[in-house]
């Protein structure tokens, strides 16, 4: 892999840009002090947004090339809307993990499901990632949907295998995931483009 951090990247709607300790008030309002957001997540609605700040601040300063984190920012306003990340970074095996959300103001309109595109798109065709990890409460539709949508095969259920932290309640875990040929085999279908010959395990070879 040669890593490459933070990119920004654009889709047609929105800019995938590097976290700011100044978008604390926004991200605060439009989403990381809201528990229907935060209902499946691994962590809880901010509360006060001196959390957020701290949070935000130490994402701006990570300025490691392995670190992949982005702020999603409509266009149409210029309004930050989610957060998107590539987590838990394996540098031996290429492998990295999905993480995303968004303020309900703006689900249902197809947003997450064309940033997670693009991201995958970094990840396996610029930064040569081998495989990309998706987990989701089965119960979570919506981002269920998103991953489906953007690829990431079903692999299996653990059983009650998550305690949502604002209930106790505990929830069934989807695993899924997406290889590189997966990548390319599902490009190739749809604009006959190749995987390129200098992959991640190739170079290693
Ligand atoms: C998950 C989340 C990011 C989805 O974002 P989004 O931009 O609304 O997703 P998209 O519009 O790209 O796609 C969502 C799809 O799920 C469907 N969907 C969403 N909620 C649903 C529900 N409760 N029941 C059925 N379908 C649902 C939408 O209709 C859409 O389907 P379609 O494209 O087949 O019509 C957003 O709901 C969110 O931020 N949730 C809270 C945080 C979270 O759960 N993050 C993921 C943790 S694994």
């Amino acid at each position: 892999m040669e890593h490459k951090g933070t990119k920004r990247l654009e889709t047609p709607r929105l800019i995938l840009r590097a976290w700011r300790e100044s978008d604390a008030g926004e991200a605060f309002a439009n989403w990381m002090n809201d528990p229907e957001v935060t209902k499946y997540l691994t962590w809880t609605p901010h509360g006060d947004v001196a959390i957020t700040r701290a949070l935000l601040k130490a994402r701006e300063e990570c300025k490691r090339p392995e670190c992949y984190h982005w702020a999603a920012v409509l266009r149409e306003g210029d309004v930050l809307i989610g957060d998107i990340e590539v987590r838990a970074v394996d540098e031996y095996q290429a492998v990295g993990a999905v993480a995303y959300c968004m303020g309900r103001a703006w689900w249902g309109r197809g947003l997450m499901t064309e940033a997670l595109t693009e991201v995958l798109r970094y990840c396996f065709e610029e930064v040569g990632f081998y495989r990309i990890n998706g987990v989701h409460a089965a119960e979570n539709i919506g981002s269920s949907r998103v991953m489906e949508k953007c690829g990431l095969l079903y692999e299996g259920t653990r059983r009650k295998a998550y305690r949502l932290l604002l209930t106790d309640r505990r929830v069934d875990i989807v695993e899924r995931g997406i290889l590189r040929e997966d990548y390319f085999a599902r490009r190739k279908g749809s604009d006959q483009t190749a995987e390129p010959v200098s992959s991640a395990d190739t170079r290693r070879n």
